[in-house]
């Protein structure tokens, strides 16, 4: 039986990052006798330049016929000057995320030992290593809740949550620490916003159901000191979808690029949609230079989460080890003694490793 995977390469570093991914999984293929479908969709500027919209409906019913969705990225220049609501980020990533309702985002901050020099921060913060997994809610909040307007005074979004939002993604964060370190930190801003004020008296209340886990609560701008401070007090980081959004950010770059790490984006089933953290970096798009590790990473989790393969999970990131082991960098990771290679090299470094390593 062949396993069904929508593939939306999107704009900028996504079809590129996209032939690295889509090469490790032959190797996955290969080595696991796992039969692919892959079926290629077009989305974001792409999709607006070729047929009017972000996100047309034969994309839709590619990803509802898949078991899930390995996104590249969408945006760029070129479509910047259309109404916000049309734009490849507005117009395509969120309604994916609405649709499928993939209310949960994970976003794992890892620091390969490799590339602790790749950090801006000093190598001692993480003498013992980096693990953080950062649980983004993604379909509520000020993204998503109404009212939002603009007229000739003004411009308004609204920032709203429900218990029931809240206590979702919650289970989600305190079921995840379970598996980790049991620790959760939820981010908040519950001096300020009323929101928040129920985001934390809900997250405390779903503690109360996990007494193995400590939970600390925190506002988002003391967590955002406290990630470049100190980033080792961190496991499990819970919050809401816009703080969750410039967290992660952050504790990306933490790791040394934003081209190394993936995330998932799921629902209460199996299906997921799966994506670099990062975006579309128009200003080095085609020029071979993009790293294509996060978007592979995102493969992997795809088989892990969607596809119910964790060796296969396993072996993606064991590859991908081994070929830092190796020396080999793309040019945002290099440093001194390391070889510098380009996008397609370092896919075909990692698909290699797969096939070889039986
Ligand atoms: C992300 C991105 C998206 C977001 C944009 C592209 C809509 O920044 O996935 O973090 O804000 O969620
Ligand atoms: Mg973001």
């Amino acid at each position: 039986m062949s396993r069904t995977i929508a593939i939306l390469p999107g704009d900028g570093i996504g079809p590129e990052v996209m032939e690295g991914a889509e090469r490790v999984l032959a190797a996955v293929s290969a080595r696991f006798s796992i039969e692919f479908s892959l079926a290629r969709a077009d989305v974001g500027g792409l999709a607006i330049d070729r047929h009017g919209t972000a996100l047309p409906d034969k994309t839709l019913s590619t990803c509802e016929s898949s078991e899930a969705v390995l996104f590249g990225s969408v945006g760029g220049p070129k479509w910047e000057t259309l109404p916000p609501e049309k734009q490849p980020e507005r117009a395509a990533l969120l309604p994916l995320r609405r649709h499928f309702d993939l209310f949960v985002g994970l976003r794992p901050a890892l620091v390969f030992p490799q590339l602790v020099d790749a950090s801006p921060l000093k190598a001692e913060l993480f003498r013992d290593g980096l693990d953080i997994l950062i649980v983004r809610e993604l379909t509520g909040g000020v993204y998503f809740a109404g009212p939002k307007g603009r007229d000739e005074t003004r411009a308004f979004d609204t920032m709203a949550y429900t218990p029931e939002e809240v206590e979702r993604i919650a289970r989600v964060a305190f079921e995840t620490a379970m598996q980790r370190s049991r620790r959760v930190t939820s981010v908040d801003k519950a001096n300020i916003l009323t929101t928040m004020v129920l985001w934390r008296e809900t997250v405390s209340r779903v503690a109360q159901d996990y007494p193995d886990v400590s939970l600390n609560h925190m506002y988002v701008d003391n967590a955002a000191m406290q990630l470049i401070r100190n980033p080792a007090q961190f496991d499990v980081i819970l919050c809401g979808n816009m703080f969750g959004d410039i967290i992660s950010d952050e504790a990306a770059m933490l790791t040394g690029s934003l081209g190394m790490l993936p995330s998932a984006s799921l629902s209460d089933t199996s299906f997921g949609l799966y994506e670099p953290i990062g975006g579309s970096a128009p200003d080095i798009a085609g020029r071979g230079v993009a790293n294509p590790i996060a978007q592979i990473l995102s493969a992997a989790m795809l088989l892990k989460f969607s596809l119910d393969l964790p060796e296969a999970h396993d072996a993606i990131f064991d590859a991908v080890r081994l070929v830092l082991d190796d020396g080999y960098r793309t040019a945002d990771i290099a440093s001194a003694g390391t070889t510098t290679v380009s996008t397609e090299e370092m896919g075909r470094k990692i698909a290699h490793r797969l096939t070889e390593e039986v």
